[in-house]
C-alpha cells in the first residue's frame, strides 16, 4: 500500500524544501511526503526520497525509520529489499527494530547499569539480564521531529529529537539527529549526530533488516557477505563481550574473503531460549573515526549488492534469528533468518571496558559532538 501524495502540501508543511516535485509522478527525483497515519493520537509521516536511477527510499518520522528501499535488479526490476509493515500500528506491536534509529545507546549494557564520574545510573533490564537497544522507550518508539534538505549530494530528511535528562535512566539531555539522503551515485547515507549537556554514554545505531532478495523471499543464507574484520568480540551466554578481542582466523565469523552466509550457519545451532544463528559484533579493520568500506553482501537471485562504508569501529551482524512468520508489507511472511541486520556501531557494552586497548570510549561530553556516518550503496552484478 503507498501512502497518500500530498507533495506540494507537505513541502509547505514540512518547510522550505527546494527539490520538492508537485504532480506525483513515480519517475521524477525528489521527496514526497504525506500522512501515514496516527500512534497514540499523534499524526505520523512517511517520505518517499527518488534519484533519477530508478531506486526509491521510504522514511517514516517515528522511530527515524527506513520502511521501503526499492533498487533495480540486474534486469531493472523494482525489488523492495526491506523488511517492513503497510501501517504504522504494527511497527510498535511487532516491535523487533524494524528500520529504526536506536539509541542513546545501541546494543547491551551488562547488568542494566553503569557508574560514571561517581554516580550509578540504573537502566531498564529488558533483554535477559542485560539493558537493550535505549530501554522500554528507546528512540524506535518516539516521534522524530522532521525537516526535508537538499544537499550537494541529493535530497533528504533530517530526523531530529530531544531526549531529556533522566530519559530511559541517562543523564543529560541529549540533542539527536539522524539525516538520510539518497544519491545520484545509489548511496543511501545515514548520518547520525549528537550533543549533550552533561556526561552521557551514547551509541546510535541503524537497524534495518535487508534482503537483497526482496523483503519475504525467504532466508538470507544463500546470499554472500564480506565483512572487513580480522578480529570480533566474544561474548557471555547473555550475549555480554567477554573483553576479549578475538582473531576470526578459523572461526565461522572469518568473513574477510566473503562467503555464503549459510555455509558456517550450522556452527550456532538453537539452543533453549537461543534461537542460534549470527549474532555477533565485529572488530572492524581500518581507522576508526575515517570513512572506509567494512562490507558487501550480494543476493544471487537478483544480482543486487550492497556495500557499507563507516566511521565506526564495530558491526553487529545479525540474522534476524527472532524473525518468527510475522506478516509483512504486502502479506510477505518474515521467516526466522528472513533477513539480516549489519549495525554499525561502538563494541556492545563499551561502557563497562572504558580506557581497554581497542575499545573506544563511548561517553560523549557537553562541548564535544558524537558522529555516526553510514553509507549504503547499491549495484548489480
Ligand atoms: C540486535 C541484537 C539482537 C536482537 C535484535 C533485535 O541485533 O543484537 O540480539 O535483539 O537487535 O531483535
Amino acid at each position: 500500500m503507498r501512502h497518500p501524495i500530498l507533495p506540494v502540501l507537505l513541502c509547505l508543511a514540512v518547510g522550505g524544501f527546494v527539490g520538492c516535485k508537485g504532480g506525483g509522478s513515480m519517475s521524477s527525483e525528489g521527496v514526497e511526503a504525506g500522512r501515514w497515519g496516527d500512534l497514540d493520537g499523534d499524526r505520523v509521516q512517511r517520505f518517499t526520497l527518488r534519484n533519477g536511477n530508478g531506486m526509491e527510499v521510504d522514511l517514516c518520522d517515528y522511530g527515524a525509520m527506513v520502511t521501503s528501499v526499492r533498487v533495480p535488479d540486474r534486469n531493472g526490476i523494482s525489488v523492495d529489499v526491506v523488511l517492513g509493515f503497510d501501517s504504522i500500528e504494527e511497527y510498535p506491536q511487532k516491535s523487533q527494530y524494524f528500520g529504526c534509529t536506536v539509541g542513546r545507546v545501541g546494543n547491551r549494557i551488562a547488568g542494566g547499569s553503569f557508574e560514571l564520574d561517581g554516580e550509578t545510573y540504573s537502566l531498564a533490564v529488558n533483554n535477559g539480564p542485560n539493558h537493550l537497544h535505549g530501554g522500554e522507550r528507546g528512540f524506535d518508539k518516539h516521534i522524530w521531529t522532521a525537516t526535508q534538505i537538499l544537499t550537494s549530494r541529493g535530497a533528504g530528511i533530517r530526523f531530529t529529537r530531544v531526549s531529556p535528562a533522566g530519559e530511559e535512566g541517562y543523564p543529560g539531555t541529549l540533542e539527536a539527529e539522524a539525516i538520510y539522503i539518497l544519491t545520484e551515485n545509489d548511496e543511501l547515507v545515514i548520518e547520525m549526530s549528537a550533543t549533550t549537556d552533561a556526561a552521557t554514554p551514547c551509541n546510535i545505531v541503524h537497524h534495518t533488516y535487508w534482503n537483497l532478495g526482496g523483503h519475504g523471499s525467504g532466508t538470507v543464507l544463500d546470499e554472500t557477505l564480506l565483512i572487513d574484520a580480522d578480529r570480533y568480540t566474544p561474548v557471555d551466554a547473555t550475549l555480554i563481550p567477554t573483553g576479549e578481542l578475538a582473531f576470526v582466523d578459523g572461526t565461522p565469523l572469518d568473513f574477510r574473503a566473503g562467503k555464503s552466509i549459510g555455509s558456517d550457519f550450522g556452527a550456532f545451532p538453537p539452543n533453549g531460549d537461543d534461537p542460534g544463528g549470527f549474532d555477533h559484533n565485529l572488530c572492524l579493520n581500518g581507522e576508526v573515526g575515517t570513512i572506509r568500506e567494512v562490507a558487501r553482501l550480494s543476493d544471487p537471485t537478483t544480482g543486487i549488492v550492497m556495500t557499507i562504508s563507516t566511521d565506526q569501529p564495530g558491526i553487529q551482524f545479525y540474522t534476524g534469528n527472532f524473525l518468527n512468520g510475522m506478516t509483512g508489507k504486502g502479506g510477505a511472511v518474515y521467516e526466522k533468518n528472513g533477513a539480516l541486520c549489519l549495525e554499525t556501531q561502538a563494541f556492545p557494552d563499551s561502557i563497562h571496558q572504558r580506557g581497554e586497548l581497542g575499545w573506544s570510549d563511548v561517553v560523549l561530553k557537553p562541548g564535544t559532538s558524537y558522529g555516526h556516518v553510514m553509507v549504503h550503496r547499491f549495484t548489480t552484478d
